[in-house]
């Protein structure tokens, strides 16, 4: 995908709410998305990818990523997204709690893997959705379940959003003392869709007004990251085991990287060893690739730009930029630590400096058994 996107450009996605049900005759004036246009006025474009019924719930014929929505707001070139779902998830016939956390892990991860142009990426406001009120009957409208929003759609999408890092903007709070802002306890009125409009504009105005939309990755707490590579691996005898803790660790302690691990030289190849991020490619010719070519090379490769480094192997997509430690025993090198990253020139020569010098704790670490050429199995 080549999308030049643009913070100014802010997509809605969510439900009825975000469309405008609550004031369907004066949808584009009064629903919330058309209210924030206008108190943005040329700032930013507001796009609304709103549809009725739409829930995040995965597998759920509802889902808003079966509507086609999610796609095309994904290639409408927003920078910013704005995603609200969880009031149809409360439905009785619909509510799954784990199938709605994953329905948003899913749209999240769609939106944050989102190539930007370099300058900027996507930014991801999470809502929490508005309150429900009960009709007179003492039931709620469309079945939605106040109690379900309560407990556990909010505390969900609370729960995303500190793991993935992502700003909260609260309707819910802004919302449920207020039963006169609901056409009928679920969709906001004129005067609801305002509130609303209200609080989102307090936290995108914010947000535009920042110099770049690129969020500069913390610089890594490489003395932490180090000691906690050095505890953990002196500890344990085993090659495999430290490799692995060790990728997980880089994985804890690194912002903004999408693949941490190793290969390791077997029958004159690098072969796939311990990793976190996703699958990747299993084998390595030397001499090929950013892999490869450190190596060969016998020296680190700092790829500012994955896509004009001449043989680069995608494992992920996603990956822009990537730094390749080659790992030495005696001198002689037996694989690499391999870091991508979905940023362009995220790493640097400080982590290029730190890298290298971790990869040496690995080498005085790694040796007190000898790697299993084979694995023996037991006999019966
Ligand atoms: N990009 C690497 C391949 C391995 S993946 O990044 C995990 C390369 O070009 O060698």
């Amino acid at each position: 995908m080549d999308i030049k996107s643009n913070k100014n450009i802010i997509a809605c996605l969510g439900d009825s709410i975000t469309f405008g049900h609550g004031v369907s005759a004066t949808r584009k004036t009064d629903a919330w998305t058309f209210v924030l246009q206008r108190m943005l006025g040329e700032r930013a474009e507001i796009l609304n990818f709103g549809i009725n019924g739409a829930s995040a719930t995965e597998g759920c014929p509802e889902s808003y990523r079966n509507s086609g929505l999610l796609d095309e707001a994904l290639s409408s070139g927003a920078g910013t997204f704005i995603l609200m779902l969880g009031s149809n998830d409360t439905k009785e016939r619909i509510w799954n709690a784990q199938a709605y956390k994953m329905g948003m892990r899913g749209i999240i991860s769609d939106v944050l893997r989102l190539p930007g142009d370099g300058t900027d990426s996507p930014e991801l406001f999470l809502m929490l959705p508005p309150a429900v009120f009960p009709l007179e009957d003492g039931q709620t409208a469309y079945g939605v379940s106040g109690e379900i929003l309560t407990e556990q759609v909010i505390p969900t999408i609370e729960y995303l959003a500190a793991d993935y890092g992502l700003p909260v903007i609260d309707l819910y709070s802004a919302t449920k003392d207020h039963p006169e802002y609901y056409l009928e306890g679920v969709h906001p009125n004129k005067e609801g869709n305002l509130k609303i409009a209200e609080r989102v504009f307090e936290a995108v105005n914010k947000w535009l007004d920042e110099p770049s939309g690129r969020k500069e990755p913390a610089m890594t707490n490489y003395k932490d990251l180090t000691s906690s590579v050095k505890a953990v691996t002196s500890e344990c005898p085993h090659f495999i085991a430290n490799l692995a803790n060790a990728a997980a660790l880089i994985w804890e302690y690194m912002d903004d990287i999408n693949w941490a691990g190793f290969y390791l030289i077997q029958d004159g190849k690098l072969v796939l060893g311990p990793f976190q991020g996703k699958m990747a490619c299993t084998e390595i010719e030397i001499g090929s690739g950013v892999c490869g070519t450190a190596v060969a090379q016998g020296k680190t490769q700092l790829v500012p730009n994955v896509h004009e480094f001449s043989g680069h192997i995608a494992c992920d997509s996603a990956s822009n930029s990537e730094i390749v430690v080659p790992l030495r025993k005696d001198g002689k090198i037996f694989g690499v630590l391999d870091i991508d990253s979905p940023s362009l020139a995220r790493f640097t020569e400080e982590d290029k400096d730190h890298l290298e010098y971790l990869a040496g704790i690995l080498e005085l670490n790694l040796f007190k058994e000898r790697p299993p050429a084979v694995f023996t199995h037991l006999e019966r």
